[in-house]
This record gives C-alpha cells, sequence and structure tokens, in this order.
C-alpha cells in the first residue's frame, strides 16, 4: 500500500483570506513524509492556496460539472479545475441529497473526470434508514455498479471509493471497527479489488488512530475536523505514525 491519502473535505467553508492563512500555518507546520495530505477547497480558492501549498498538498475539487463545455450557467469544467487539482470528489452524500444527483450523473461525472486524466473519489454509503433496515449493501451496489456500467473495465484500477455512511457524516458517530472492516471489503469485491477505498464521517485526531488501524482502508476523507488547521495536521501526524 503506498501512502495514505488524508483529504480535508473544507465543504462551503472560509473566507479567501482563511483559507490563505490556513494554506501559511499547514506549510509551515507540515512536517511529516510519509503521507499524502490533499485540500478540497472552494472552487474560488483553488487559485490562491495552490500558489502556497505548491507541492506540499495536492488539491480536489469538491465537484465538477459532468459537461465538458457550454451554456451551463453557474456550472465548473473539470478542464477549468485542471490546472490545480489531481482529484475531484464526486457524488458526496450532500451532492446526493441536496443537489438531486443521481447515481447515473455520478457516473457520467466520473468518465469526464477521468477523460480529462484526475482521479475521483466517488462518495458512496447508505442513509440512516437504509442503515436501520439492513439495506447498507444493496445502497452500496447500486452506487458503485451504476460507475462501473459506464467506465471501461481498464480504468476501473483509477478509481478511488470514498466510504461514507450517510448517518456518519457531521453526527459525532461512527461504525464501529468491524463494520467499516465489512464495508470496505464489501466495496472490494464488487469492484474486484481494484481500487483504493478511503473512509468518511465525523473522523477527528481522536478516533483516527483506530480507524487507519483497519489495514484495508488507504486513508479518510475527513470534513469538519479538516477545518482547524492543528486538528488536520494532527490527523496527518498519526496516519504517517501509522503506516510508517
Ligand atoms: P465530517 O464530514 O467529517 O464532518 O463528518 C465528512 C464528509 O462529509 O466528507
Amino acid at each position: 500500500m503506498g501512502k495514505p491519502l488524508i483529504i480535508a473535505n473544507w465543504k462551503m467553508n472560509f473566507s479567501v483570506l482563511e483559507a490563505e492563512s490556513f494554506a501559511e500555518f499547514f506549510v509551515k507546520n507540515f512536517t511529516v513524509s510519509n503521507v499524502e495530505p490533499v485540500i478540497a477547497p472552494s472552487f474560488v480558492f483553488l487559485q490562491s492556496v495552490s500558489s502556497i501549498f505548491k507541492s506540499k498538498v495536492s488539491l480536489a475539487a469538491q465537484n465538477v460539472s459532468e459537461k465538458s463545455k457550454g451554456s451551463f450557467t453557474g456550472e465548473v469544467s473539470v478542464d477549468m479545475v485542471k490546472p490545480f487539482c489531481k482529484y475531484v470528489l464526486v457524488g458526496h452524500s450532500e451532492r446526493r441529497q441536496f443537489f438531486s444527483e443521481s447515481n447515473v450523473l455520478v457516473a457520467e461525472k466520473t468518465l469526464t473526470i477521468l477523460s480529462a486524466g484526475l482521479i475521483p473519489v466517488i462518495c458512496v454509503g447508505e442513509s440512516a434508514d437504509d442503515h436501520k433496515w439492513g439495506k447498507r449493501d444493496s445502497v452500496l451496489l447500486d452506487q458503485i455498479q451504476a460507475v462501473l456500467k459506464k467506465v471501461p473495465q481498464l480504468d476501473w484500477s483509477k478509481l478511488i471509493f470514498a466510504y461514507e455512511p450517510v448517518w456518519a457524516i457531521g453526527s459525532g458517530q461512527t461504525p464501529s471497527v468491524p463494520e467499516i472492516e465489512d464495508a470496505v471489503s464489501f466495496i472490494q469485491k464488487i469492484t474486484l479489488n481494484h481500487q483504493q477505498v478511503l473512509y468518511g464521517g465525523s473522523v477527528s485526531s481522536k478516533n483516527a488512530k483506530e480507524i487507519l488501524s483497519i489495514s484495508l482502508l488507504s486513508g479518510l476523507l475527513v470534513g469538519s475536523a479538516s477545518l482547524n488547521v492543528k486538528e488536520f495536521l494532527e490527523i496527518l501526524r498519526i496516519a504517517s505514525n501509522l503506516r510508517k
């Protein structure tokens, strides 16, 4: 396994000045080398923070359009983010829930991202109700199969999945270690063990060690805890100590 990938999803937070001061503090204080930090800022900060982070941090877009260009007011194309980003988050549960992104749309976006030579991080996971009624596997299967139907099998190894149970996001609740292990191995089984799987949902410096002890995991997707630069640095330190 390569370096653990630790992605900070800033969502719709920070002003440009706050984003820049995070980046400045981060580059001065980030010293570990065997971990890959990734920041997913708002589109409008990509250019300014990339000039501060330079090669210390990879950037991810939080979303892109499935269309390559044209009259789509308010949309952002993959070519627009490409000069700054290595990764693109796709199908985050907030996009699925609040912006009605379907499994088919997520699959189309994934193809657009791959065609541009960027790496899609596809978020999948069951809702609280699905969890309660034991439907996790069928939800994961639908979400993932929609992507695998569109993406040629030759490219499956380029996909990264993030297992993010919706009920764990921003709630302070996380699945148990065996539950995460089980979901990750299920995802790997569906995808014929081709790609990396991350975990996201209420990750903090308090539980990062326990979650990263799951050897099947390739890293973490961190939301609210990543908005505090010292907390994010601490999660990176924990990841680097564990995976030496
Ligand atoms: P959270 O968010 O860490 O605040 O739960 C994770 C995510 O939405 O990716």
